[in-house]
């Protein structure tokens, strides 16, 4: 888009979110509302972006870590004044067009941008809001047409009965020619409900110039939903939530029931896999065709096969492969790579460590910092014992193996191939290939002792 740039604002208090985070780093699925205009910006192509910052700006210092152009709104007087702020931004951008975004409105998106500036360039507007239709318009500034055209914005405070009236709603979305838009900024002034410098101003100041302002009413009034308090931040959520979910069901995901199912905007899943109520998949997962997810799985960053049935998982960053079945009540923490055909059972947990092909954990078992070959048999109560209070250690067991339960393995260690561990046994040395490793004292019978112990009990009777 040539030389066109865009200013995101991000400065407001927003006093009714009653937080100290600015309001527009709340969190649509997982994230910022700030991320998804910025996200929009950069899908239509605008690279060049000026944020401005104000209500607690290192908290959108800290988020931004120095990727955009900044610039701080010391006061918070409105929305006009916070586009103020970018002058020297825009004066360097005098000859293109600026594109105004809300923080607070994520769902912004390129079509949007796209076509409102298609109409503002074909019109030779000033100015061109996007502007939508909305049920329930309250809160928004209203767009007041006459015969030829748009006339103004008026604020919901300052809206008359009639004009409160209208559904016709200002997107916050604004597309500029940034010298009709500098020269209109230096007129607004505060003289309104909130005694503010509304952006929306310019609108009817530009008109009065003898430019020219329109409106691209959008086909999509969801790009102006905005989230003021908590109560908008969810109905963000869940129609952002809603959206993704029928976008998998149009490729063949099954749904029986969405509560509480929450998917990231970036997670691809294949067609025939089944998510089950309660779960929740974020970043840049991917899942494969006819798997069951859910109930109740957590599930961020991991690659997983086809045919794979997660039941009650917490899994990060980690790879799992084909036919296999975890659950309930796993851990699979980082860096795990868990091999096709793998059976892991009821609290085991798994981290930083290679499952190889076919291998069962079945239950009460850690694993971590180890590297397990195929066809692995863990018994009941098996623990890698991996840290020694200063350094981790890994344990590695050779294909076919045998951990015997309640098997303790003090690493650095290595069982050998098919070996065997007995069940109770303290492994701190290695185990040969097809040897049986038995560590345990040797037991000792005391006959009569449990007589003797109930006799004391009855006496005391
Ligand atoms: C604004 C519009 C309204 C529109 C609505 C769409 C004005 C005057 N009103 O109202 O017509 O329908 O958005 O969502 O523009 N901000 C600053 N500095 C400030 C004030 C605000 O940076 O001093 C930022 C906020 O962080 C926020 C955005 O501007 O991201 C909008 O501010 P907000 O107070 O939420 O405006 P609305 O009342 O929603
Ligand atoms: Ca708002």
């Amino acid at each position: 888009m040539s030389n066109n740039c865009a200013v995101i604002l991000a400065g407001g208090k927003g006093k009714r979110m009653k937080s100290e985070l600015p309001k527009p780093l709340f969190e649509v699925l997982g994230e910022p509302m700030l991320e998804w205009v910025i996200k929009a910006c950069k899908n239509a192509a605008l690279n060049d972006l000026c944020i401005v910052k104000g209500y607690n700006a290192h908290y959108i210092d800290e988020y931004l870590c120095g990727r955009y152009e900044t610039v701080l709104q010391e006061e918070q007087k409105g929305t006009g004044h916070a586009v103020m702020q970018a002058r020297k931004f825009l004066e360097e951008h005098l000859d293109s067009n600026t594109l105004i975004l809300y923080g607070d409105a994520p769902f912004v998106d390129e079509a949007t941008i796209s076509a409102a500036l298609e109409k503002h360039l074909s019109e030779g507007n000033a100015v061109t809001i996007v502007s939508a239709r909305l049920e329930n318009p309250f809160g928004y500034g209203r767009v007041i047409r006459e015969e030829n055209g748009i006339s103004c914005i008026v604020e919901e405070k300052d809206a008359t009965e009639e004009q409160k009236k209208i559904d016709e709603a200002n997107s916050g979305i604004y597309w500029f020619k940034t010298s009709a838009l500098l020269e209109a900024l230096d007129e607004i002034s505060p003289n309104n409900a909130q005694g503010e410098y509304y952006l929306t101003d310019t609108v009817g100041i530009i008109i009065s110039k003898g430019l020219r302002a329109g409106a691209y009413l959008t086909p999509n009034p969801k790009v102006a939903l905005g989230a003021n308090d908590k109560k908008g931040l969810l109905q963000l959520n869940n129609v952002a939530r809603m959206d993704i979910i029928e976008k998998h069901m149009e490729n063949g995901v099954e749904f029986l029931c969405t509560d509480g199912v929450t998917i990231g905007r970036d997670v691809i899943i294949g067609a025939g896999t089944k998510i089950l109520q309660g779960t929740i998949i974020t970043g840049k997962t991917i899942i494969s065709e006819n798997c069951t997810i859910g109930p109740n799985c957590l599930i961020d960053d991991c690659i997983i096969g086809f045919n794979t049935k997660l039941n009650y998982v917490q899994a990060y960053q980690s790879v799992i492969g084909d036919n296999v079945k975890i659950g309930p009540f796993v851990h699979i923490r980082p860096d795990s790579n868990i091999k096709s055909g793998v059976k892991i059972g009821d609290f085991v947990e798994v981290k930083n460590s290679n499952i190889g092909e076919g291998t069962a954990i079945a239950h009460l078992t850690y694993v971590g910092d180890s590297d397990v070959g195929r066809n692995v048999n863990f018994g009941c109560g098996v623990v890698t014992v991996n840290y020694d209070g200063a350094k981790k250690s890994r344990t590695t067991i050779g294909d076919n193996a045998f951990i015997g339960c309640n098997t303790n393995l003090v690493a650095p260690v290595t069982v050998g191939e098919a070996a065997y561990t007995a069940a109770g046994s303290t492994i701190t040395k290695d185990v040969p290939a097809n040897a049986l490793a038995i560590e345990r004292g040797e037991m000792k019978i005391k006959e009569g002792y449990g007589l003797r112990k109930l006799k004391g009990r009855i006496k005391k009777d």
